[in-house]
Order: C-alpha cells, then structure tokens, then sequence
C-alpha cells in the first residue's frame, strides 16, 4: 500500500546540496509495522515526511494508498494528508490551550461530518488509546505517557491508512514507551493501519518488527515484510 521507487530528497543550501534520502525502494502493505532505524542525519524523519506529503521527493515515485503523491498539488498534498495520515511526534505537539478532547477533534474540524458521528469519532479514538478518562484535562496537567495517547489519539481519529510515528518514545521512560509501541502494534495488526516509526532505539532490532537501516541517506537494510497477507487486498 506504500511503494517508493528510487526516492530521493535533495536539500539546497548556501554551501550546497544534502541528499537526505537516496534512491529507496520500499514495499509496505497494508498492517505492517516497520521501523526506520538510524543514526543522527541517516534521513528517517526525511523518508516519513515525504510519505506522510509534509515534503516532496526530488526524484523517484511515491504511492501511499493508490494516491500518486507526485500528481499532487498543494491542495491535494493537505487534503491527502487530512484523510489518510495520521502523525506522531517525540514531543506531542498538543496544544496547550485546548483540552484533551478539544485537541483530538482538530483533525476532523475540516472533514464534513455531523456534530454526532464526529463525537463518536472522538470517544472512539480516546478509548482506543485507554485515554478518555482525562478527555477534560489541558496537556500541561497530563504524564508524557498520557500526553502521548492524547496526540495518538489525535492521530487516528481520521481513521487514517497511515501512521507515522517520528521517535515516538524518545521522551518517554523504558515501561511509558513499551505501552505505546504496544499500542502501535495493536494498531498494524487489529486495525490494518500501516504504521512507519523512525526511532535509534537499538531495542527495536530484538522485536522481530521490519526494519529498515539508513545510513548517510542510502536503505542499506530491509528485513523484509512481516505483515499477514490480507486477503483479497488488493492495494
Ligand atoms: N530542511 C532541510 N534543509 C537542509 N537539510 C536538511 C533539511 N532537513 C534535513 N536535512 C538534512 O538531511 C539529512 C537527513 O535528515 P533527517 O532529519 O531525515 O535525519 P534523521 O535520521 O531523522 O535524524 P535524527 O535522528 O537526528 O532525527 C541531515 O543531514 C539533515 O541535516
Ligand atoms: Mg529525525
């Protein structure tokens, strides 16, 4: 559901040019949960934004969900985004001044829907991450662990096709990050979200989880796909 074909990025500036990501070609189906593992500067955050359409390749071709990304103007980057991604980031990005429910219904303010299903939408997505119990509270009175759940929260409530998850743990202690690694599982595998985290966590090499390795720019591994093959999915 996610194919990249030599995908590249190229970075411009006064001394001259960064290639951030060069020439990856990835296959991710539809439930599959894969890490990009790297150092520092390896180009993860680089490949996430060009999938979730933050940024634009400078070569190569990119299809999230049967959506040519390169056929894709400003517009239809922001629509595409609105509908079929959702983000997680290390620092939550919730904010401050809008409660936890407040903070999940955003992503929905623009999709037409009536007042009903989009307080559904909401409760679902708060129950999901086990966080509707604090649906009242402004970030600042939460744990990094609830804030978290708030922003994935947030993340879904689009249901999107697609989660992308940049170091989604790095602020979070060793047992707040497991819960939820283990909730982005539960995500790929119960509901078919196709989920990308970049992190360096050395600990996810143990997982058994896809991993795809970047160094300096280059995919130098791809484990492989790990997800079920969904039956009669033919994207
Ligand atoms: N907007 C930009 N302008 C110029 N160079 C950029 C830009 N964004 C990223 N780069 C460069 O591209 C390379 C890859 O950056 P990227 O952010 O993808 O790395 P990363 O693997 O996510 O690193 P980190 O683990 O520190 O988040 C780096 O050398 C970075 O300096
Ligand atoms: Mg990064």
């Amino acid at each position: 559901m996610i194919q990249a074909t030599g995908l590249t990025k190229e970075f411009s500036h006064r001394g001259g040019t960064v290639v951030a990501l060069r020439d990856a070609t990835l296959t991710l189906p539809k439930g599959e949960l894969a890490v990009a593992l790297g150092p520092s500067g390896s180009g993860k955050s680089t490949l996430l934004n060009l999938i979730g359409g933050l940024d634009r390749p400078t070569s190569g071709s990119l299809s999230v969900g049967g959506t040519d990304l390169a056929s894709l103007n400003h517009d239809g980057m922001a629509l595409f985004r609105r509908e079929h991604v959702g983000f997680l980031f290390q620092a939550f990005h919730l904010l401050p001044t809008f409660t936890v429910y407040e903070n999940v219904t955003l992503p929905l303010v623009p999709l037409q829907m009536t007042q009903q299903e989009r307080a559904n939408r909401v409760t679902q997505a708060l129950d999901r991450v086990g966080i509707a119990h604090r649906a009242d509270h402004l970030p600042g009175e939460l744990s990094g662990g609830e804030q978290q759940r708030a922003a994935l929260a947030r993340a879904l409530v689009n249901s999107p096709q697609v989660l992308l998850a940049d170091e989604p743990t790095g602020e979070l202690d060793e047992v707040t990050g497991e819960a939820i690694i283990g909730l982005l599982e539960g995500l790929s595998r119960e509901s078919g979200i196709t989920v990308l985290l970049a992190s360096h966590d050395r600990r996810f090499r143990e997982r058994g989880y896809r991993l795809l390795t970047l160094e300096n720019g280059s995919l130098v591994g791809d484990t492989g796909s790990s997800a079920p093959t969904p039956e009669g999915d033919a994207q």
